[in-house]
Parts: C-alpha cells; structure tokens; sequence
C-alpha cells in the first residue's frame, strides 16, 4: 500500500494533547527566519545567500507564485498514491534531497544525520562533492536507503575515476553532474563576511579519503591543510567543460547519468544526445546566475523538448506541498528539495531534518487530496491556471 504521509498532521494533533508542541515551525515561510536564530551569520549567510542581488532567487518563488491550482471535488480522493517512478526506481514519494555541501557547517553531524533521516522515510539522497563527510561514513549513515552521487567534476581525470569507484563501491546508484557552478558566482552574503567554507577546509572530506588526490600533495591534507585546499579549490573551480566530455563520464560509470542546471531547451535536448538519462532544470536556487530565469518558467519548453526521452526533474524554490504539484503538473517527474531540510538540520540535526521532510511530504499528500487528486498521473496543466 503506498504510504500515507498526511498521518503526520493528525500525529502532531494528538500530540498536542499531551501538551507537546512540534519542534520548530511546520509553516515553510517562516522556517529561514527561524534558522537566523540558531546559526552563526556565516553559515547562515552561505545557505540563504544567492548570487548578485538575490533576483533569480525572488523570480523562483514569483515563477511558483504565478501559477494557481483549481481544486476539483468529489473525486474520489480519499486514499492517494504518490509514487513516482525515476530513472527505473520506484520512490514513496516524488521527492529527493538535493545536493548540499558543507552541511557540517549548520550541525556537526552534517550529511551523516540527513542520510539517516532520509533513508528512515525512504526518499533518495544526492550526496555533494563538497561533503563534510567521506563518500563511505554518508554510505553507512545512509544503510540501505537510496542514494545518488552528486559531482562536482574535478579538472583531474585520476581524481575523478577514483571518486566515481567509490561512489559505485559505497552503493550510490546514479550520478548527478552539476554543471552549473564550474566556478563560483559573485556572492555578496559570503564576500561580506570573507566567509567560505571550502577554504576553512569544511566540505573537502571527500577529496582528502582519495587516495589518487592524496597522491598527487607533496604533504598529506593531515600535515598541510592549507596546500591541500588550494590544490583541492584549484581542481574543483576555474574550468568550464565541453559537451564533448560526457563520453568520459559515461566511460567510467554504468549507471543512470543525470544533469543538473539545465534551463535551455537546446542544452536539453544535447543532454539527450549525449546519451545522458536525466536532466534537473535548476539554477542552483538562484546562487550561481543573478538575474536568470527562474527554475520553474523555464520547466514547461524543456519537458515539451524532451520528457518522453530523459526523465526530467526539477529544484529551485519548492518550499510547500503545492509547489511539488505545480512542478509536476508543469512536466517534472520529481523535485529535489534544498534549503528547508538544510534549515531542518540547522534546527535539530537528523530530527530536524525529518521533520521538515515529514512535513513537507504530509502538506503534498493532503494538498494532492484536497484538489481533487488521487496520484501524480492525475496531475497535468489542466490541474494549473495562471494567476490572472
Ligand atoms: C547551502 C547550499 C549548498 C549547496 N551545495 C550544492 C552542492 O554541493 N552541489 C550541488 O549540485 N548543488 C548544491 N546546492 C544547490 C542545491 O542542490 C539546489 O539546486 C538548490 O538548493 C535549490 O534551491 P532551493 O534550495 O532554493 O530550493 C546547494 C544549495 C545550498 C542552499
């Protein structure tokens, strides 16, 4: 039977007899101000900063804003499914954590916590490059959950087979290629505090177990932590790549490949020809182009070009339940969820991150329901209309 996430609302209620409270805010909109409380301005600045003046983060929620579901009633709709079927996998729900790094930068246990989280309710994870944990402890921490590797493409084709096998080895089945953010956008969050993580030395746990990266240092990272940063930043930042290059990924991993921070139809449909099997339409939750087009307006054309070819998913700016819907309804066959659960971690360590995602799958499966909906398969545009 699938599962019914919206029991979470009624768990709460009930608690609530007892005089218990959730642990922090279930309302999506106030969870980022709450963090403020709790984080350090450095942190707290890396995770809610954006690129520029913050415009293409504002344009992801407007493009969500835009967009109104019409409920439709006595449907019928009192057991719901919400099921979704990606790159071959059956998942509860369509809903994965998106690639974060440097999450011990909010709670020490950092990857390790949402790995346990995420693999308790079943929802993938896609672990960061820039982990603050080694490939094979998040394996671990992860158990039997579904897990997803994220690369950040290092300019050393060594490094990078040697990474690849490890994911492979730890249990990671797909492989997520970020190629949005070769180099680093201008910043002003974390350039007005000199503040990056990367540089601390946090987020470079991956690279520093490798042992074709730790061939290449004269010092180990243990002996000279700052020239390993430098070879490391140098390896991971400075050089834009060329489509061409794919076959060397493909080369090297038999798994589904997926590219994430695809906005142009165009670089869709070289994403199919390339032989890759997904796509995530995405501007990195609007910290790498200021002034881009928001995530969800460029959805529709992509999935018209390509969604019988690839599958097709899609980040930047779900905060709600009705943000999945819409997603969905506008052609993605599952979102990836960044900030909130990041904000959950901040919170409350891996309780904190589940019951960000309890909540935010409870508000999709009641959402679904109360519009009339009894699956994904029922959603379409004609479960959308623009606001007028
Ligand atoms: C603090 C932070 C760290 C991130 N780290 C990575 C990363 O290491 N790799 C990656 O592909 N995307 C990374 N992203 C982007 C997310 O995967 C995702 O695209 C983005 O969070 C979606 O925007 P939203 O959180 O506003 O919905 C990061 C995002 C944030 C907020």
């Amino acid at each position: 039977m699938a599962a019914q996430f919206g029991t979470y609302q009624s768990e709460i209620y009930l608690q609530g007899l007892a005089g218990a409270v959730p642990p922090f805010t279930t309302d999506p909109t106030a969870l980022e101000a709450s963090a403020r409380e709790v984080l350090e301005p450095g942190p707290f600045g890396y995770v809610a900063g954006g690129a520029g003046a913050g415009a293409t983060m504002r344009a992801n929620r407007d493009a969500f804003d835009r967009w109104r579901i019409v409920p439709r009633m006595l449907a019928d709709a009192t057991d719901r499914d919400l099921r979704a079927t990606v790159l071959g996998t059956e998942l509860a729900a369509p809903v994965l954590l998106a690639p974060i790094g440097v999450q011990s930068i909010v709670h020490e246990d950092g990857e390790l916590a949402t790995a346990a989280a995420a693999a308790e309710l079943g929802m993938p994870i896609v672990l960061s490059t820039a982990s603050s944990y080694s490939i094979e402890e998040v394996a671990e921490a992860s158990g039997d959950g579904e897990r997803w590797y994220q690369l950040y493409w290092p300019n050393d084709d060594d490094v990078t087979v040697s990474i690849l096998e490890r994911a492979k080895r730890s249990g990671f089945t797909a492989l997520v290629v970020t190629l949005d953010t070769w180099t680093l956008a201008w910043r002003p969050q974390d350039l007005d505090q000199s503040y990056l993580p990367f540089i601390r030395g946090v987020g470079t746990a991956i690279p520093f177990s490798d042992p074709a990266f730790r061939a290449l240092l004269a010092q180990s990272p243990e002996e000279d932590r700052n020239s390993a940063v430098l070879r490391w930043v140098q390896m991971f930042t400075g050089v834009d790549k060329s489509w061409d290059r794919l076959a060397f990924l493909r080369e090297h991993w038999d798994g589904p490949i997926v590219l994430k921070g695809v906005l142009h139809p165009d670089d869709a449909r070289l994403a199919v020809d390339a032989g890759m099997d997904g796509i995530v339409v995405s501007n990195h939750g609007g910290r790498q182009v200021d002034g881009a087009v928001a995530a969800l307006d460029a959805l529709p054309a992509i999935a018209e070009a390509v969604g019988d070819r690839v599958d097709v998913l899609f980040d930047s700016g779900v905060r709600t339940g009705a943000d999945v819907i819409k997603a969905i309804s506008l052609g993605a066959k599952a979102v990836l969820l960044g900030r909130p659960w990041v904000y959950g971690l901040a919170h409350g360590g891996r309780e904190g991150v589940r019951h960000v995602l309890r909540s935010v799958l409870a508000d999709l499966d009641l959402t679904l329901g109360l519009s009339g909906n009894r699956s994904l398969a029922d959603l379409g545009r004609h479960t959308l209309m623009e606001k007028p």
